[in-house]
């Protein structure tokens, strides 16, 4: 009985303070991610136009290879939306590598706002040269980012070095074949532009050469998969130990 003065008191202290430290708390945040947006644009992209495409992508992954147990490697993985969306449907634990520091920042920003930070890490690296340990990964992504590596052939090879055995590698980039394709179409279209008006700075397509490369480096089980509106992507198996 005798704590309920206290408890009025502390209520009546807090409660006219709240909405001021609510008021100063908002601009705060939204200053910090307007900062984010105008130093990596794609996270507007990836948080606007591309937003359907990566829990459909992210359904694909799941379906088509199983994995949704273990450590899960998003390389180029920019403001971390492919990991958010896997992270939604498996248990893995993520590590969104991206060579821009901002938008390490926003894949940081983006999964504390999902409340997903004790799954979900962007961290600053080369795919060409990546700081994990061999044989780290159980599942290795990158959607989008093998096109703007200066050496695609190092990249690949990165992929596999911490690729454990049995894992998978599914690099490319473009859409899901799994995507509702009146959402899909009208971005891939936008996108197939952009490719052949070259507006797209730093960009390379890849192609069967790097397949037969990669072979000829070590890599067994490598194969291409070419769809026309889904995009180019590589899927890379390590061999399972005996
Ligand atoms: C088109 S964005 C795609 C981002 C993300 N994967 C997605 O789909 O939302 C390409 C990303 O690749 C990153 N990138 C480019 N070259 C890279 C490299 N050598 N190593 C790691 N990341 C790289 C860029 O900084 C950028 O964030």
């Amino acid at each position: 009985m005798k704590r309920w003065p206290a408890l009025l008191a502390i209520l009546l202290v807090l409660c006219p303070l709240s909405p001021v430290l609510g008021q100063q708390d908002q601009p705060a945040t939204d200053a910090y991610k307007q900062m984010l947006t105008e130093h990596y644009p794609f996270y507007t992209t990836a948080t606007g136009q591309f937003a359907p495409v990566y829990p459909a992508l992210a359904r694909q992954i799941v379906d088509d290879f199983g994995i949704t147990e273990g450590v899960c490697v998003d390389v180029g993985g920019g403001s971390g939306a492919l990991s958010l969306a896997l992270a939604q449907i498996t248990q893995m634990r993520f590590y969104a590598l991206d060579i821009d520091p901002w938008a390490v920042r926003a894949c940081n920003y983006a999964a504390m706002e999902a409340g997903m930070m004790d799954r979900v890490s962007g961290v600053l690296g080369d795919a060409q040269d990546m700081l994990f340990r061999d044989e780290y990964a159980d599942l290795v992504v990158s959607r989008g980012s093998i096109f703007f590596w200066p050496d695609q052939l190092a990249g690949v090879l990165e992929c596999y070095r911490i690729l454990k055995p049995g894992g998978v590698a599914y690099v490319g980039g473009g859409f899901s074949r799994i995507l509702d394709p009146a959402i899909r179409e009208p971005l891939a279209r936008r996108q197939a532009q952009a490719v052949a008006q070259q507006r797209i700075e730093g960009f390379k397509l890849f192609d069967e050469t790097l397949v037969q490369r990669a072979r000829a480096a070590g890599i067994e089980d490598i194969r291409m998969e070419r769809e026309p509106i889904a995009g180019w992507w590589l899927i890379i198996r390590k061999p399972a130990e005996e």
